[in-house]
């Protein structure tokens, strides 16, 4: 059977960095995202009695370096007796650039791989199995304000507010096209096991996941802003006190950063957020998005800009 799914990546405004259990890929950290809707993956997936092994075409060409970790989410939606799949991915935004791509496709993934295969798992199982490919994916299995919930043996995952509940908008800068120069799971280990700041990072998390839930809840847009960019640049700090340092900005991201707090200086409500990779991703009410995707775009180094507002999670799209 053959079965089409779309998703859309979310952005982190209270960050999933580290991990409790590496093998089981459980984040050690709760997060809070907001899942987009213009920018998506759509995964296909037909499962065949006659294939010999798996294949894998990203954007029209063959991907061997992301094989094995799709083989093994399909594992983990079918069994590992399971017959063997084609898979093709189309993306309409660059991949493995610290735009959350992986999360959008092994949220599709899952969505189309169990209705091929006839698992009919639910939403939330369908979020634990992506989360165990890709922790941040487990968030682009539902829409709107999302909070996951890291617990000892395994994750929760549930929308706190629709994204018609309080439409913001995301305008994202992109400073680089390229793939980033080490994977969130390498520098997260990184992090984990050099930084002298990581312990205080997981200290720290429930207060601010605490904080942001009860902006979001009261629609605060201040102390929304206020939480997040504070959660990024501590992120950030854990990173650039890894050893051997974790440093995915670029002088156009600063540049980025400096013209956001700029407009906030001039009264405008938005806040910036970035997250593996060299992209700053701005967050503003509906009405500031024209003047914010201006002013990034005038920064030194961008070479485009993308918006989008708040979402749905993966769908279904067909299957037959
Ligand atoms: O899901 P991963 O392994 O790509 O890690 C995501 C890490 C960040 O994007 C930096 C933070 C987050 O919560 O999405």
């Amino acid at each position: 059977m053959r079965a089409t799914a779309k998703a859309q990546p979310n952005i982190a405004l209270i960050k999933y960095w580290g991990k409790r259990d590496v093998d089981k890929n459980l984040p050690a950290v709760s997060s809070l995202s907001v899942t987009l809707d213009t920018l998506w993956t759509k995964m296909t997936v037909e499962f065949s009695d006659t294939r010999k092994s798996d294949d894998l075409i990203v954007n029209r060409a063959s991907n061997q370096v992301l094989l094995p970790r799709v083989s093994a989410c399909l594992d983990h939606i079918a069994g590992v007796d399971r017959r063997r799949a084609s898979i093709v991915s189309e993306g309409n935004f660059p991949i493995a650039a610290g735009l959350a791509s992986s999360a959008s496709a092994f949220a599709a993934l899952v969505v189309a791989a169990s209705k091929a295969s006839g698992a009919c798992h639910d939403n939330l199982a369908l979020a634990r199995i992506a989360g165990a490919a890709s922790g941040s994916a487990a968030r682009s299995l539902f829409g709107g304000f999302v909070e996951l919930a890291a617990g000892e043996t395994c994750i929760d995952v549930a929308t706190i507010a629709d994204a018609s509940d309080w439409p913001l908008s995301v305008i994202v800068a992109i400073t680089e096209e390229g793939a980033k120069p080490i994977s969130s799971g390498e520098a997260m280990n990184r992090s984990a096991e050099t930084s002298p700041f990581y312990t205080s990072w997981l200290e720290q998390q429930a207060g601010d996941l605490a904080a942001a839930r009860a902006a979001v809840l009261a629609r605060d847009f201040a102390a929304l802003a206020a939480v997040s960019e504070h959660n990024c640049l501590k992120m950030h700090s854990v990173m650039w006190g890894s050893r051997p340092p974790v440093i995915y900005w670029n002088s156009a991201t600063l540049s980025c950063m400096e013209a956001v707090r700029r407009l906030q200086t001039d009264g405008h409500a938005v806040f910036f957020t970035i997250d593996a990779g060299p992209q700053l991703k701005a967050i503003c009410l509906p009405g500031e998005a024209a003047e914010v995707r201006a002013t990034l775009e005038a920064c030194a180094g961008v070479i485009r800009t993308m918006e989008s507002g708040l979402g749905a999670g993966a769908i279904l799209l067909d299957s037959k």
